[in-house]
């Protein structure tokens, strides 16, 4: 018996910049992936000011999706995939930011990508930003410490979505927006906000100002797009990663608490239409005087998510430290504690497949929307033998988690729209810019030194996820 409902959206995720290549293509502008060097897990990616001669930019060619799209749909086709999230590169729709017309070969290209997927009826499942905005608004603009980002991001919105609203129905806005929080690393804080502390700049008020900016206009989009097609459904998208408190020493626990307030808040806002109190409280101790108006509270409140749509990768165990401060809210390194019951992956990520039912629980309790799992799954290295790729700890990651999502709808009652693994088809590390750490069950011939044909080719994980939507989940 299956546990799922019928009309599950099963699912493949990428990101317009990890795959598509083709930065240049068809006028497209330069975005904020194109500068960013590759890396690996000892090496974080720069930042460099601008596109620099003779640097590796893993993503200005990536797997060159762009050019094999056809042929990489007819293989999503024949895995069965009922729907496809990828997103809309900016800067391929308005190259600036601020231009007044937008580009239309690069409308053109998202109407032939849409129009590929649904003669094999693959919905396209769309984000609008998903670490991506055109770089001239960083450059010129400082990215969102700028209130003008929303006029620039809606104007983007409207435009895509009045021209996909017959082929689009399942929208999300910024991807992982809640990414930034806490963390205050270089990275999140530049692929999502555009930003690059600047001397002596208090980093933690730019972080939430920028985060305000996105909420405003990501409200603003949803009611945008619902007057252009009431029938669009418009999901937040959030990383999902559980704080367990390392031991039950309230002190602990209360530390797990305040480590999944904080980076969960942006959940609230998106679905409540409201800030906590708690960070109100926060806002007001820090004395941050942020830019936040009475019709920007009116705007959050009008345009609350239809959905939660949110990744999950792993969970994370956190232990107060001895003299913890009252408004400490970070998920700190130095708060981590590696979880002594659960294995890594190859890149360190805790695999954690219980988690992924507890967050299921812990959305629906708090918030009682509709999810999505729009991401999930395993970087790993993979070996090509005899020209095949055995790929059975992807199998036995995605296994794992598909049990306890299943557990979460038949048991918990959880309200599940779909599931869609992350990068499907092997595409650029969004956190090491390297092409070898790898998440596909369709292998691309790239290595981290830009070395390969491109060409494509199916891992045992393929069949078995072919079977698994077959079946509506009831062979795993
Ligand atoms: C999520 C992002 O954070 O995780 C993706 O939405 C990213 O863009 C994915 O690729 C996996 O992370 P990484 O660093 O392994 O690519």
């Amino acid at each position: 018996m299956t546990k799922l409902p019928d009309g599950f959206l099963w699912g493949g995720a990428v990101a317009a910049h990890q795959l598509e290549g083709g930065w240049q293509a068809g006028g497209k502008g330069v975005s904020i992936a194109d500068v960013m060097t590759g890396g690996d897990n000892d090496t974080p990616r720069r930042i460099t000011n601008g596109v620099l001669p003779d640097t590796n930019y893993p993503n200005h060619d990536a797997i060159d999706f762009y050019g094999h799209y056809k042929e990489d749909v007819k293989l999503l086709a024949k895995l069965g995939l009922k729907c496809f999230r990828t997103s809309i590169a900016w800067t391929r729709i308005f190259p600036n930011g601020d231009e007044v017309e937008p580009n239309e070969a690069g409308l053109q290209f998202y109407d032939n990508l849409f129009d590929e997927l649904l003669k094999y009826h693959i919905q396209p499942i769309i984000t609008l930003s998903h670490f991506e905005m055109p770089y001239h608004l960083v450059s010129e603009y400082g990215g969102w410490r700028n209130r003008k980002m929303i006029d620039f991001f809606t104007k983007f919105a409207t435009v895509v979505f009045k021209r996909y609203k017959g082929k689009v129905k399942y929208w999300m806005t910024f991807n992982e927006i809640n990414n930034q929080s806490g963390l205050l690393n270089e990275w999140a804080l530049f692929t999502n906000s555009g930003i690059v502390a600047k001397p002596g700049e208090n980093i933690a008020r730019s972080m939430y100002q920028a985060s305000h900016y996105e909420l405003v206009a990501s409200a603003l989009a949803v009611q945008i797009g619902h007057n252009i097609n009431p029938n669009f459904q418009i999901g937040s998208m959030v990383a999902a990663g559980p704080s367990y408190p390392v031991s039950p020493a309230p002190q602990d626990v209360m530390k797990a608490e305040r480590s999944m307030q904080s980076t969960q808040w942006y959940t609230d806002v998106q679905c409540r239409g409201t800030y906590p109190a708690w960070l109100h409280r926060y806002f007001e101790r820090e004395h941050f005087g942020l830019d936040i108006t009475l019709a920007d509270l009116d705007v959050l409140r009008a345009g609350t998510v239809d959905y939660i749509g949110f990744s999950y990768y792993a969970s994370h165990a956190v232990k107060a430290a001895a003299d913890e401060p009252d408004d400490y809210m970070s998920r700190a390194p130095e708060n981590e504690v590696t979880n002594p019951t659960l294995s890594k992956s190859d890149w360190g990520w805790l695999i954690d497949p219980v988690g992924l039912r507890y967050i299921l629980n812990w959305f629906t309790d708090r918030y009682d929307k509709p999810l999505f799992i729009v991401e999930n799954g395993l970087g790993a290295f993979d070996r090509v033998e005899d020209g095949a790729i055995h790929d059975i700890y992807r199998i036995e990651y995605l296994r794992a988690h598909i049990e306890q999502m299943e557990l979460a709808v038949a048991i918990d009652g959880v309200d599940l729209i779909g599931y869609t693994p992350w990068g499907i088809i092997d595409l650029v590390s969004a956190g090491t810019g390297q092409m070898d750490k790898r998440y596909g069950m369709i292998y691309v011939d790239k290595d981290d030194n830009g070395e390969g044909d491109l060409s494509r080719r199916k891992k045992d994980s393929f069949n078995w996820f072919k079977t698994v939507i077959s079946t509506n989940g009831s062979k795993l």
